[in-house]
Protein backbone atom coordinates (compact mmCIF):
# COMPACT_ATOMS: atom_id res chain seq x y z
CA UNK A 1 0.00 0.00 0.00
CA UNK A 2 1.34 3.35 -1.11
CA UNK A 3 1.92 5.93 1.90
CA UNK A 4 -0.86 8.20 1.05
CA UNK A 5 -3.41 5.29 1.12
CA UNK A 6 -1.92 3.80 4.40
CA UNK A 7 -2.67 7.49 5.50
CA UNK A 8 -6.41 8.00 4.44
CA UNK A 9 -6.81 4.58 5.91
CA UNK A 10 -5.50 5.02 9.35
CA UNK A 11 -7.92 6.86 12.07
CA UNK A 12 -6.05 10.24 12.19
CA UNK A 13 -5.72 10.27 7.76
CA UNK A 14 -9.55 10.22 8.37
CA UNK A 15 -9.29 12.67 11.21
CA UNK A 16 -7.30 14.58 8.73
CA UNK A 17 -9.42 14.87 6.23
CA UNK A 18 -12.26 16.03 8.28
CA UNK A 19 -10.64 18.46 9.64
CA UNK A 20 -9.42 19.97 6.05
CA UNK A 21 -12.42 19.46 4.09
CA UNK A 22 -14.45 21.16 7.20
CA UNK A 23 -11.84 24.25 7.28
CA UNK A 24 -12.77 24.65 4.01
CA UNK A 25 -16.45 24.51 4.02
CA UNK A 26 -15.97 27.19 6.96
CA UNK A 27 -13.94 29.55 4.18
CA UNK A 28 -17.11 28.66 2.11
CA UNK A 29 -19.52 29.87 4.85
CA UNK A 30 -17.21 33.68 5.41
CA UNK A 31 -17.72 34.33 1.27
CA UNK A 32 -21.47 32.94 1.43
CA UNK A 33 -22.52 35.15 4.59
CA UNK A 34 -20.18 38.57 2.52
CA UNK A 35 -22.34 37.63 -0.41
CA UNK A 36 -25.86 37.26 1.69
CA UNK A 37 -25.32 40.61 3.84
CA UNK A 38 -26.37 42.48 0.32
CA UNK A 39 -29.87 41.70 0.84
CA UNK A 40 -30.01 43.81 3.62
CA UNK A 41 -28.76 46.74 0.79
CA UNK A 42 -32.32 48.88 0.42
CA UNK A 43 -32.09 48.58 -3.40
CA UNK A 44 -34.53 45.79 -4.04
CA UNK A 45 -32.50 43.47 -4.31
CA UNK A 46 -30.36 44.69 -7.73
CA UNK A 47 -26.92 44.21 -5.57
CA UNK A 48 -28.08 41.09 -4.02
CA UNK A 49 -29.19 39.79 -7.85
CA UNK A 50 -26.21 40.49 -9.36
CA UNK A 51 -24.14 39.30 -6.68
CA UNK A 52 -25.91 35.83 -6.87
CA UNK A 53 -25.56 35.91 -11.14
CA UNK A 54 -21.97 36.68 -11.00
CA UNK A 55 -21.70 33.12 -8.33
CA UNK A 56 -23.79 31.33 -10.62
CA UNK A 57 -21.95 31.84 -14.00
CA UNK A 58 -18.80 32.90 -13.57
CA UNK A 59 -16.50 29.92 -14.97
CA UNK A 60 -13.96 29.73 -12.44
CA UNK A 61 -16.59 30.30 -9.52
CA UNK A 62 -18.36 27.42 -10.94
CA UNK A 63 -15.52 25.12 -11.04
CA UNK A 64 -14.94 26.32 -7.38
CA UNK A 65 -19.24 25.37 -6.56
CA UNK A 66 -18.15 21.78 -7.16
CA UNK A 67 -14.70 21.36 -5.35
CA UNK A 68 -17.38 22.70 -2.54
CA UNK A 69 -20.16 19.41 -3.18
CA UNK A 70 -17.20 17.61 -3.25
CA UNK A 71 -16.26 18.58 0.01
CA UNK A 72 -19.52 18.44 1.68
CA UNK A 73 -20.16 14.76 0.48
CA UNK A 74 -16.59 14.16 1.43
CA UNK A 75 -16.81 15.64 5.44
CA UNK A 76 -20.42 13.83 5.83
CA UNK A 77 -18.84 10.58 4.34
CA UNK A 78 -16.00 10.43 6.80
CA UNK A 79 -17.57 11.53 9.59
CA UNK A 80 -20.08 8.38 8.89
CA UNK A 81 -17.15 6.38 7.88
CA UNK A 82 -15.21 7.41 11.42
CA UNK A 83 -18.27 6.73 13.96
CA UNK A 84 -18.67 3.88 12.68
CA UNK A 85 -15.65 2.77 13.38
CA UNK A 86 -15.48 3.91 16.66
CA UNK A 87 -18.71 2.06 17.62
CA UNK A 88 -17.15 -0.88 15.93
CA UNK A 89 -13.84 -0.39 18.17
CA UNK A 90 -15.13 -0.30 21.10
CA UNK A 91 -19.36 -1.86 20.77
CA UNK A 92 -20.23 -2.02 24.29
CA UNK A 93 -18.21 1.35 25.96
CA UNK A 94 -16.51 1.48 28.89
CA UNK A 95 -17.99 0.36 32.20
CA UNK A 96 -16.60 3.65 33.92
CA UNK A 97 -16.76 6.16 31.34
CA UNK A 98 -17.78 9.67 32.74
CA UNK A 99 -19.00 11.33 29.19
CA UNK A 100 -19.95 14.49 30.69
CA UNK A 101 -17.04 14.68 32.60
CA UNK A 102 -14.23 13.53 30.05
CA UNK A 103 -15.83 15.32 27.11
CA UNK A 104 -18.49 18.37 26.34
CA UNK A 105 -21.56 18.14 24.96
CA UNK A 106 -20.60 19.32 21.80
CA UNK A 107 -17.98 17.11 20.91
CA UNK A 108 -20.15 14.03 21.80
CA UNK A 109 -22.96 15.04 19.78
CA UNK A 110 -20.85 16.27 16.40
CA UNK A 111 -22.55 13.75 13.95
CA UNK A 112 -26.24 14.78 15.28
CA UNK A 113 -25.72 18.28 14.69
CA UNK A 114 -24.24 17.61 11.74
CA UNK A 115 -27.04 15.22 10.94
CA UNK A 116 -29.52 19.05 11.48
CA UNK A 117 -26.73 21.29 9.18
CA UNK A 118 -27.30 17.99 6.41
CA UNK A 119 -30.60 18.41 6.62
CA UNK A 120 -30.74 22.09 6.87
CA UNK A 121 -28.71 21.84 3.65
CA UNK A 122 -30.54 19.25 1.69
CA UNK A 123 -33.98 21.69 2.44
CA UNK A 124 -31.81 24.83 1.41
CA UNK A 125 -30.39 23.74 -1.79
CA UNK A 126 -33.59 22.61 -2.60
CA UNK A 127 -35.17 26.10 -2.15
CA UNK A 128 -33.06 28.01 -4.13
CA UNK A 129 -30.01 26.36 -5.54
CA UNK A 130 -32.56 23.95 -7.12
CA UNK A 131 -35.03 27.15 -7.84
CA UNK A 132 -32.67 28.68 -9.79
CA UNK A 133 -30.44 25.62 -11.96
CA UNK A 134 -33.92 24.00 -12.57
CA UNK A 135 -36.72 25.77 -11.35
CA UNK A 136 -38.50 28.79 -12.53
CA UNK A 137 -37.41 31.95 -11.11
CA UNK A 138 -38.76 35.14 -12.05
CA UNK A 139 -36.20 37.62 -13.92
CA UNK A 140 -35.61 40.97 -13.17
CA UNK A 141 -33.45 43.37 -15.88
CA UNK A 142 -30.67 45.79 -14.72
CA UNK A 143 -29.11 48.02 -17.26
CA UNK A 144 -30.29 45.48 -20.31
CA UNK A 145 -28.89 42.87 -18.46
CA UNK A 146 -32.35 40.14 -17.91
CA UNK A 147 -30.74 37.93 -14.00
CA UNK A 148 -32.65 35.83 -12.33
CA UNK A 149 -34.57 37.34 -9.27
CA UNK A 150 -33.24 35.23 -6.58
CA UNK A 151 -33.80 38.09 -3.87
CA UNK A 152 -38.21 37.74 -4.39
CA UNK A 153 -37.66 33.83 -4.22
CA UNK A 154 -35.43 34.58 -0.89
CA UNK A 155 -37.95 37.39 0.57
CA UNK A 156 -41.03 34.93 -0.21
CA UNK A 157 -39.18 31.82 1.37
CA UNK A 158 -38.78 33.91 4.53
CA UNK A 159 -42.35 35.38 4.53
CA UNK A 160 -43.23 31.93 5.96
CA UNK A 161 -42.82 31.78 9.59
CA UNK A 162 -42.23 27.86 9.70
CA UNK A 163 -39.42 28.68 6.97
CA UNK A 164 -37.96 30.98 8.81
CA UNK A 165 -37.90 29.54 11.94
CA UNK A 166 -36.74 26.40 10.14
CA UNK A 167 -33.42 28.30 9.80
CA UNK A 168 -33.00 29.53 13.19
CA UNK A 169 -33.04 26.65 14.40
CA UNK A 170 -30.67 25.24 12.01
CA UNK A 171 -28.20 28.06 12.90
CA UNK A 172 -28.44 27.14 16.29
CA UNK A 173 -27.51 23.93 15.47
CA UNK A 174 -24.67 25.22 13.22
CA UNK A 175 -23.50 27.42 16.21
CA UNK A 176 -22.64 24.50 18.32
CA UNK A 177 -21.07 22.09 15.84
CA UNK A 178 -18.68 24.91 14.42
CA UNK A 179 -18.01 26.08 18.19
CA UNK A 180 -16.15 22.89 18.84
CA UNK A 181 -15.62 22.16 14.97
CA UNK A 182 -13.35 24.82 13.87
CA UNK A 183 -10.52 24.64 16.60
CA UNK A 184 -10.67 20.68 16.55
CA UNK A 185 -10.40 20.98 13.26
CA UNK A 186 -6.62 22.90 14.64
CA UNK A 187 -5.90 20.35 17.36
CA UNK A 188 -6.34 17.46 14.35
CA UNK A 189 -3.67 19.48 12.46
CA UNK A 190 -1.46 19.45 14.89
CA UNK A 191 -1.41 23.11 15.54
CA UNK A 192 -2.77 22.84 18.97
CA UNK A 193 0.62 24.99 20.31
CA UNK A 194 -0.30 25.59 24.27
CA UNK A 195 0.76 29.19 23.08
CA UNK A 196 -1.54 29.77 20.68
CA UNK A 197 -4.56 26.87 21.53
CA UNK A 198 -6.58 29.67 23.78
CA UNK A 199 -6.46 32.57 21.00
CA UNK A 200 -7.65 29.29 18.60
CA UNK A 201 -10.61 28.81 21.12
CA UNK A 202 -11.83 32.32 21.51
CA UNK A 203 -11.88 33.28 17.92
CA UNK A 204 -13.52 29.45 17.14
CA UNK A 205 -15.81 30.45 19.68
CA UNK A 206 -16.79 34.11 18.24
CA UNK A 207 -16.90 32.62 14.86
CA UNK A 208 -19.37 29.87 16.02
CA UNK A 209 -21.61 32.96 17.31
CA UNK A 210 -21.23 35.82 14.87
CA UNK A 211 -21.46 34.00 11.22
CA UNK A 212 -25.14 31.42 12.10
CA UNK A 213 -26.50 34.93 14.45
CA UNK A 214 -26.08 36.88 10.82
CA UNK A 215 -27.15 34.14 8.33
CA UNK A 216 -30.21 33.48 11.10
CA UNK A 217 -30.65 37.52 10.96
CA UNK A 218 -31.42 37.42 7.19
CA UNK A 219 -35.16 34.73 8.11
CA UNK A 220 -36.20 37.01 11.20
CA UNK A 221 -35.58 40.16 9.05
CA UNK A 222 -37.64 39.22 6.35
CA UNK A 223 -39.95 37.32 8.03
CA UNK A 224 -40.27 40.66 10.13
CA UNK A 225 -40.70 42.70 7.47
CA UNK A 226 -43.03 40.88 5.64
CA UNK A 227 -45.69 41.56 8.61
CA UNK A 228 -45.28 45.26 8.05
C1 LIG B 1 -29.67 32.10 6.12
C2 LIG B 1 -29.32 32.76 5.08
C3 LIG B 1 -28.98 32.14 3.75
C4 LIG B 1 -29.45 32.60 2.56
C5 LIG B 1 -30.38 33.79 2.33
C6 LIG B 1 -28.86 31.77 1.52
C7 LIG B 1 -29.11 31.91 0.17
C8 LIG B 1 -28.64 31.10 -0.82
C9 LIG B 1 -28.95 31.22 -2.22
C10 LIG B 1 -29.88 32.30 -2.80
C11 LIG B 1 -28.29 30.24 -2.89
C12 LIG B 1 -28.34 29.95 -4.42
C13 LIG B 1 -27.46 30.85 -5.19
C14 LIG B 1 -26.06 30.43 -5.13
O1 LIG B 1 -25.77 29.28 -5.50
O2 LIG B 1 -25.20 31.27 -4.75
C15 LIG B 1 -27.54 29.49 -1.92
C16 LIG B 1 -26.71 28.43 -2.19
C17 LIG B 1 -26.05 27.68 -1.26
N1 LIG B 1 -26.10 27.83 0.12
FE1 LIG B 1 -27.06 29.32 1.10
N2 LIG B 1 -28.04 30.82 2.10
C18 LIG B 1 -28.10 30.98 3.48
C19 LIG B 1 -27.44 30.22 4.41
C20 LIG B 1 -26.64 29.13 4.15
C21 LIG B 1 -25.93 28.34 5.13
C22 LIG B 1 -25.95 28.61 6.64
C23 LIG B 1 -25.28 27.34 4.47
C24 LIG B 1 -24.39 26.26 4.99
C25 LIG B 1 -24.47 25.75 6.20
C26 LIG B 1 -25.56 27.51 3.05
C27 LIG B 1 -25.08 26.70 2.05
C28 LIG B 1 -25.31 26.88 0.69
C29 LIG B 1 -24.71 26.06 -0.35
C30 LIG B 1 -23.74 24.89 -0.14
C31 LIG B 1 -25.16 26.57 -1.58
C32 LIG B 1 -24.76 26.12 -2.99
C33 LIG B 1 -23.59 27.00 -3.42
C34 LIG B 1 -23.12 26.72 -4.83
O3 LIG B 1 -23.85 26.15 -5.63
O4 LIG B 1 -21.97 27.11 -5.12
N3 LIG B 1 -26.38 28.59 2.89
N4 LIG B 1 -27.77 30.02 -0.66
Amino acid sequence: MSWFKQVLSSTIGKKIIMSLTGLFLISFLIVHLSGNMLLFKDDEGEAFNLYAEFMTTNPLIRIISIVLYAGIIIHVIYSLILSLHNKKARPVGYAEARPQQNSSWKSRNMGILGLIILIFLLIHMRSFWYEMHFGSVPTKSYAGVEVDDLYTVVVAAFSQWWYAGFYVLAMIGLAFHLSHGFWSAFQTLGLNHRKFMPMIKKISLLFAIVVPLLFASMPVYFFIKSLA
